[in-house]
């Protein structure tokens, strides 16, 4: 493959990107092999994760892969004062490819010029997330039948909230029609809509969304991310104003589907998990089928 890392979702081409999905589904049938026998993969995760670090790790021990990392920097030589410069540095002579999140944007694209091996990007400050944005494709595709002109709804954070800045703009690849529901303090950032404008395709902005529930294909919720407000009372003034209840689609399409990156605090209801069209769960879990399609493409076996 012509790229050697996974830092923005823009890294693949559209081709790249339906056969990561298509090998995703075939690890979905068989996800057991020895396919990174011999191979180490290192996780190195400067700020929480549970999905991500834990289903990528899950990837690469059903593919038969070594591990090594952490899951906090306080304990590895960055509490002594060690730069990313010389992390990555030395990691990438230990491992064949690393897996990075970190809370500053761009450091993932910093990592990938320095190291010696391919970086993934699994999260860079409010930045990208691309390899949440494969599995929520993959996700769209199985429930929808198709990545297709489809109505996407996404619900929240959307100035901080890095997985609907990288599905954003996959999905317009696909034509998408986007409705982006936010308070006014947490609106689609103008570089993202300048990038739907050039490409001439329809976004609306709400900040409610009770009236238009039933042209939604996918609500696509989000956290509002409290770690990313300098200022708690911001914070505050926002945290729960979307709060989706089972009560509230009734009126919905009947393959609608209601994703969410997850962690949830209190943005859906948990009336809404016995709901049919709850998909988060089973969106967590395709994460590590298209986690192992990933690895094997950018270390050019599959
Ligand atoms: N979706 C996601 O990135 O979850 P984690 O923060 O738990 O990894």
């Amino acid at each position: 493959m012509k790229y050697k890392s996974l830092v923005s979702i823009d890294d693949l081409s559209t081709d790249e990107i339906l056969k990561i999905l298509d090998l995703a589904e075939e690890f979905e049938k068989e996800p057991i092999s020895k396919l990174l026998d011999g191979k180490v993969v290192s996780t190195l995760f400067f700020e929480p994760s549970t999905r991500t670090r834990l289903s990528f790790e899950s990837a690469i021990s059903r593919l038969g892969g070594k591990i090594l990392g952490f899951a906090d920097a306080s304990s590895s030589s960055v509490s002594k004062g060690e730069t990313l410069n010389d992390t990555i540095r030395t990691v990438s002579n230990y491992c064949d490819l690393i897996v990075m999140r970190h809370p500053v944007e761009g450091s993932a694209r910093f990592a990938s010029e320095i190291s010696n091996v391919p970086v993934i990007n699994a999260g860079d400050g409010a930045n990208q997330h691309p390899t949440q944005t494969l599995l929520d494709l993959f996700s769209i595709r199985k429930t929808q039948g198709t990545l297709d002109n489809l109505n996407i709804f996404l619900v929240g954070d959307l100035k901080y909230g890095r997985t609907v800045h990288s599905l954003m703009m996959a999905m317009s690849r696909w034509k998408a029609t986007f409705n982006f529901i936010s308070p006014e303090e947490l609106r689609m950032p103008d570089e993202y809509k300048l990038y739907l404008d050039n490409l001439g395709l329809k976004y609306y902005e709400h900040t409610d969304f009770t009236d238009i529930v039933s042209k939604a294909d996918i609500i696509y919720m989000t956290r509002v991310q409290r770690e990313r407000f300098s200022d708690p009372i911001e914070y505050e003034k926002v945290k729960n104003v979307y709060v989706l209840r089972n009560s509230m689609l009734k009126n919905t399409k009947p393959n609608m589907k209601i994703l969410h990156p997850l962690p949830r605090v209190n943005e859906i209801n948990i009336d809404v998990d016995r709901n049919p069209k709850a998909y988060y769960f089973e969106q967590a879990l395709n994460g590590v089928f298209t986690r192992q399609a990933i690895l094997c493409t950018l270390l050019g076996i599959k």
